[in-house]
C-alpha cells in the first residue's frame, strides 16, 4: 500500500490486514515500553489545514510510538490560494525529506492531489478532506465494532451481518461516507437516518438503506448506532428549524437510548455536541465506545503508518 486516501477503493483483504496489524499495535500499547523502533529515521509531517484535536494528536502519538520524527504543520489561516499553497507546501516538505504526510484539508480531493501531483514522493494519509472521506476514522470505527463483537477472537474477521445505523448530518460527514464504504466492504448492513435536508441530493450507488425516522430505526434493533456531529461550521443555511427540534426528532436522547437493546453499542467520532445529537447519559454509558474509539485510533494509525512507511517505498 502506497497511500491511504479513501475506504471506497480499499479491498476487503487490505481492510482486514489493516485491522489485524492494528491488533498487534494495540498489544504494543499495553506493554511497559510502548514503543517500536520500526520507523526510526523516518519523518512524518502532520499537515493540518483544518482544526482538529483528536485526529492530530492521535497521528502524533502513533508516529512517535513507531519512533518516527514528527513535524506538526498547522496551516490554518493561510491566505494563499489553495492550489498554490498546497503545491508550495508539498515542495517544502519534499525538500526537508518527509517520508509520510498526514493531511487534513477543507477541500475534498486534496490528499489525492498530493498523492498524484509528483510534488512530493511520500506516503500520503487522508486525515479528512472536506465532506469526502476520513478513512482512518472509519477503520478505527470498524476496529472498535469488531473488538466489541468478537472480543479476543477478532483477527481475520470482517463484520458480516452486523447492522449499523448512522444518524445525523450525513450531508456534511466524511465520517459517514468512509464508514459506509468500509463497513459494507466488511459485510455489515448500513442504514442511514437523517432529516431529508441533511442527506445529499444524489445518493445513487450508496449501499445503504435510508430512513427519516429515528424511532423506527431504533426499534429495528441495530447492533451499532453511530451518531454524527451536526457540522455547524459547514452550514451556510438553516438545515433544520432549531436545536431543540433537531434533538427531539433525530437526537439520541435518554428515552431513545433506553429503548436500545442491552447489547447495542453507541458510537460518536467526536467532538460531541452533548444535548444536541447525543445525550450525556448515552455518551457516558457502558454502551458508549467514544473513548475506546479514541484509544483504538492510535492503533489504527500506527498500522497505517507502518504499512505505508516501513520498508522500501520503491517496491510498492
Ligand atoms: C470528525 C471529522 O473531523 O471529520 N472528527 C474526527 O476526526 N474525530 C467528525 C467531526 O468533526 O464531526
Amino acid at each position: 500500500m502506497k497511500h491511504l486516501l479513501s475506504t471506497k477503493d480499499l479491498s476487503r483483504d487490505d481492510a482486514i490486514t489493516l485491522l489485524d496489524i492494528a491488533e498487534d499495535m494495540a498489544d504494543v500499547s499495553t506493554r511497559e515500553v510502548r514503543k517500536l523502533p520500526t520507523l526510526r529515521g523516518k519523518t512524518v509531517v502532520n499537515l493540518f489545514f483544518e482544526d482538529s484535536t483528536r485526529t492530530r494528536i492521535s497521528f502524533e502519538a502513533a508516529a512517535k510510538r513507531l519512533s518516527a520524527d514528527v513535524i506538526n504543520f498547522s496551516a490554518k489561516g493561510s491566505s494563499v490560494s489553495k492550489g498554490e499553497s498546497l503545491k508550495d507546501t508539498a515542495q517544502t516538505l519534499a525538500a526537508i525529506g518527509a517520508d509520510g504526510v498526514v493531511i487534513r484539508h477543507p477541500a475534498s480531493g486534496a490528499p489525492q492531489v498530493l498523492a498524484t501531483s509528483g510534488w512530493i514522493d511520500a506516503g500520503i494519509i487522508n486525515a479528512g478532506d472536506g465532506t469526502h472521506e476520513h478513512p482512518t476514522q472509519a477503520l478505527l470505527d470498524a476496529f472498535t465494532i469488531r473488538r466489541r463483537l468478537h472480543k479476543a477472537a477478532s483477527r481475520g474477521k470482517g463484520l458480516d451481518g452486523v447492522t449499523v445505523t448512522i444518524v445525523g448530518d450525513v450531508l456534511h460527514s466524511r465520517v459517514a461516507r468512509s464508514n459506509l464504504w468500509l463497513l459494507t466492504t466488511l459485510g455489515a448492513e448500513v442504514t442511514m437516518v437523517a432529516p431529508p435536508t441533511l442527506f445529499p441530493m444524489d445518493m445513487t450507488g450508496w449501499p445503504a438503506a435510508v430512513s427519516f425516522d429515528l424511532d423506527d430505526a431504533i426499534d429495528a434493533g441495530p447492533d451499532v448506532i453511530m451518531m454524527l456531529r451536526i457540522q455547524q461550521e459547514r452550514m451556510n443555511a438553516a438545515f433544520f428549524p432549531n436545536s431543540r427540534e433537531y434533538s427531539r426528532r433525530w437526537g439520541l436522547d435518554d428515552e431513545r437510548f433506553a429503548r436500545l437493546a442491552p447489547t447495542s453499542i453507541v458510537m460518536h467520532p467526536g467532538p460531541m455536541n452533548r444535548g444536541l445529537e447525543i445525550s450525556s447519559a448515552a455518551a457516558d454509558s457502558a454502551a458508549s465506545t467514544v473513548l475506546e474509539q479514541v484509544a483504538n485510533g492510535v492503533s489504527i494509525r500506527m498500522a497505517a503508518l507502518y504499512l505505508l512507511m516501513s520498508g522500501d517505498r520503491e517496491e510498492s
